[in-house]
């Protein structure tokens, strides 16, 4: 959808619908947020923490079947922890994560990891292993007991190399390369497991600003091409609005509101999630929402 400059500027909504019947709330004092409508998978009710520490109380999120989901919000506000929830990593202390109609944690990890790919914020790779051994990982999910290499894993792996710009690395070892490098080498493990569900966490950290469109330009593909349901991570919120159709904005282990990006994104929402005053103007290529930041007056 395309949004005008005025209807971006607009930043008194509290409350909106949008067309989707996706919820956009704005406003100082966040209201528990609404039950999930239906998606594979989905959040119900979810206080999540570690040990005593809790980072998000009552927590409703659905990822809408076919969408490019991004979330955003400051550092340590608790998206990784959502992340890690929403794929099976991090047991709820209350509440459930349906992927399927099942609760996530009565299924099996490796029957989950055929559905679903994570891509978690900073990964370790085993000591002296190839880029090529390190994506091939990615088909773990796919094989059976002493089932031998298959062509689907080979065809898989190869492309997922190419689709990452990656295959002339494909030799290297993985402690050898760039940062930006390696992130596209865990990309492609992800991609090589085949899942209908991404979750990537910060996929463009690291990245220059070519390869970060790259991987957005991927994403984007993987989503309106093959139907993948893709939830990512990032910061950068001139990325969000322009690739993601379904965003959510997260503060303090609240989602502070969500919909599609021409539909939320305000002056005063950045305002309040990231403390930043900004304009917002309208992307002259994607007609999407532009954060410009004004900064604070030096002194
Ligand atoms: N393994 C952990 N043990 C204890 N606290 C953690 C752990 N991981 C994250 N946290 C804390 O949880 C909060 C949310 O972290 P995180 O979800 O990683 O934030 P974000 O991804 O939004 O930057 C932060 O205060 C962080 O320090
Ligand atoms: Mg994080």
């Amino acid at each position: 959808m395309r949004g005008t400059t005025e209807q971006m500027n607009t930043n008194t909504t509290t409350v909106s619908t949008s067309p989707a019947g996706t919820l956009a709330r704005t406003g100082t004092a966040p209201a528990p947020n609404p039950a999930p409508t239906a998606g594979r998978l989905s959040g119900h009710d979810l206080t999540l923490g570690y040990d005593q520490r809790v980072i998000s109380k009552d927590l409703n999120v659905c990822v809408p079947d076919g969408s490019f989901t991004v979330i955003i919000g400051p550092n340590a506000c608790g998206k990784s922890t959502l992340l890690r929830a929403l794929s099976r990593l991090l047991k709820p202390s209350s509440g459930r994560v349906i992927l399927d109609g099942k609760p996530i944690h009565s299924i099996p990890a490796k029957q989950v990891a055929t559905r679903l790919g994570l891509l978690p914020q900073s990964s370790i790779s085993p000591d002296g292993i190839t880029v090529a051994d390190l994506v091939a990982r990615g088909r773990y999910p796919h094989q059976k007991i002493l089932s031998r290499w298959s062509d689907d894993d080979e065809a898989a792996t190869i492309e997922a190399l190419r689709a990452t710009n990656t295959t002339e690395l494909s030799r290297r070892l993985v402690d050898e390369l760039s940062g930006g490098q390696r992130q596209r080498v865990w990309v492609a493990m992800v991609l090589a497991q085949q899942t209908p569900l991404l979750l990537l966490d910060e996929p463009t950290t690291f990245l220059d600003i070519a390869h970060q469109i790259e991987i957005m330009e991927l994403c984007r593909k993987l989503n309106r091409g093959s139907g993948h349901t893709i939830v990512a991570v990032l910061h950068d919120l001139n990325h969000a609005c322009r690739y993601a159709n379904h965003l959510i904005a997260m503060k303090d282990g609240a989602i502070i509101a969500e919909g599609a990006p021409a539909e939320i994104v305000t002056e005063k929402l950045v305002e309040e999630v990231f403390g930043l005053p900004c304009r917002i103007i309208q992307d002259p290529v994607s007609h999407t929402p532009l954060v410009i930041p004004l900064g604070h007056p030096e002194e």
